[in-house]
């Protein structure tokens, strides 16, 4: 693999990390998220989280992806030959996301042209599960809703095409055209946002501490797991797209960036979408805490709603659906490219046939998600990766390199032979002690959960 492809320019590198970062869990998670677990006060734990793992972990896969220049599974083989089950595991995870989080960007298609003329209607969720997705519609599971079924085409049309120009003609360009839209359009809305009557009704109730939450495991877990999910570690994302990074990188410097950007971000969109919650809240004459919403419900049921209230309606409904579909697409991309790498290396066939078959079956195996039963098994999957699938490959992967390989220190003097910022004995200690402690109880509270 002397020839490994690489990205065009830094920024290049740092616009596809923050376009797999920056996606659904920004926009619909996070705001809910925090609203839910403190509110104000939540910014701490977040914060918390985002320096002694998050970051810390995101160093960690872009020195492995540097280091040994190689899809996850590649690379976890070079650390260690019984490593390479850890990479396929990521992968794995990845894949199944990749079956399911196109069928949202889908419906965010034909959300942004039913904004036209607010198709929802009077009633924006019975619209969504009755006449949309056509949900409960018994005896007929298994039939495929053709307006789930044609945009999601176009989804997986757009992503494939992009992922077989390649890394940096592909990857790359989608990532310069889909990003800085994605900025400016979300500029503008949470413009608009704030701007709205009520907004600050929405901002005080999202901005209000509950410091008592602090105290509570629960609150710590939502903002590690937040970190975890939103910054698309442990998903072998980051360690794909490290590794077509050039020789000479400043790979901690880059981690701080690509942090840094996707939290910014996040924090916007909180605003953004209270702010219209707020709007909404004081229109209908509700409680804030009545109308607050997160994944689905908010995007789907709830924004229609606010959507309608709003002046220009079509053309502020376009942009948010939008802005899902842009964030959606590069996140999609990414996941992809995890299986597209490792199958290209594994086989040793070309990254053609590699997003013909991984690709191909993703899309084939997607269309389950595109039936009249979709969102129930949507839901049902999106559970399970969540709640053990991400957080076992966390934990596999610093606690079999801290402490069953040669240690982070090799990883360390690496990183440091390239960065400006230096990584000292606090990123050890975070990433071999303080990470696992959080994931193993992460694990076991969702464990202690599902019981009760
Ligand atoms: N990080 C993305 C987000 O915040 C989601 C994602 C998860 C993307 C896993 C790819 C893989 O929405
Ligand atoms: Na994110």
């Amino acid at each position: 693999m002397e020839n490994r492809s690489q990205w065009g320019t830094r920024l290049g590198f740092l616009l596809a990390a923050m376009g797999s970062a920056i996606g659904l869990g920004n926009i619909w998670r996070f705001p809910a998220t925090a609203f839910e677990n403190g509110g104000g006060a939540f910014f701490l734990p977040y914060l918390f989280a985002l320096l002694t793992a998050g970051i810390p972990l995101l160093i960690l896969e872009y020195t492995i992806g540097h280091k040994f220049r190689g899809s996850a599974p590649r690379s976890y083989g070079k650390i260690s030959k019984g490593m390479e089950w850890i990479g396929w595991w990521q992968v794995a995870i990845s894949f199944i996301i990749s079956t399911y989080y196109p069928v949202i960007i889908a419906w965010a298609i034909m959300y942004a042209y039913f904004s036209f003329g607010q198709q929802w209607g009077a009633d924006p969720t019975g619209f969504f599960v009755g006449d949309y997705l056509q949900l409960g519609d018994p005896g007929t599971f298994g039939g495929l809703v053709p307006s789930v079924f044609l945009p999601l085409i176009a989804v997986w049309a757009i992503a494939l095409f992009f992922l077989g120009r390649g890394v940096k003609k592909g990857i790359e360009v989608a990532n310069k055209i889909f990003i800085p839209t994605l900025a400016i359009i979300f500029l503008i809305i949470v413009i608009r946002a704030v701007t709205l009557d009520g907004a600050l009704t929405g901002l005080d109730a999202f901005f209000k501490p509950d410091w008592g939450a602090i105290t509570s495991g629960k609150v710590w877990v939502a903002a590690y797991g937040q970190i975890f999910f939103s910054l698309s570690i442990a998903f072998a994302i980051m360690i794909t797209y490290a590794s077509y990074l050039p020789k000479k990188s400043d790979i901690t410097n880059n981690a701080f960036i690509t942090g840094f950007a996707n939290s910014s971000f996040e924090l916007l969109a909180g605003i953004g979408v209270f702010a219209a919650l707020g709007f909404m809240a004081v229109q209908s004459g509700q409680d804030i805490s009545d109308v607050v919403a997160g994944g689905v419900g908010l995007a789907f049921m709830v924004f229609p709603e606010i959507i309608s209230q709003m002046p220009a309606p079509g053309f502020f409904g376009f942009l948010f659906f939008a802005s899902l579909v842009l964030a959606g697409l590069s996140s999609l991309i990414s996941i992809s490219e995890t299986y597209i790498a490792g199958l290209q290396e594994k086989f040793n066939i070309s990254r053609g046939k590699a997003v013909t078959f991984g690709g191909g079956i993703a899309a084939i195996l997607s269309l389950a998600f595109a039936t009249k039963d979709g969102l129930n098994l949507l839901d049902t999957v999106d559970h399970f990766i969540n709640n053990y699938g991400v957080a076992l490959a966390g934990l596999f992967e610093v606690v079999a390199i801290a402490w069953f390989a040669k240690g982070l220190k090799d990883f360390q003097n690496h990183a440091n032979s390239i960065s400006d910022i230096r990584l000292g004995i606090w990123w050890r200690f975070c990433l071999g002690i303080i990470t696992p402690v959080v994931l193993g109880y992460m694990m076991l509270q969702n464990l202690k959960t599902e019981v009760t």
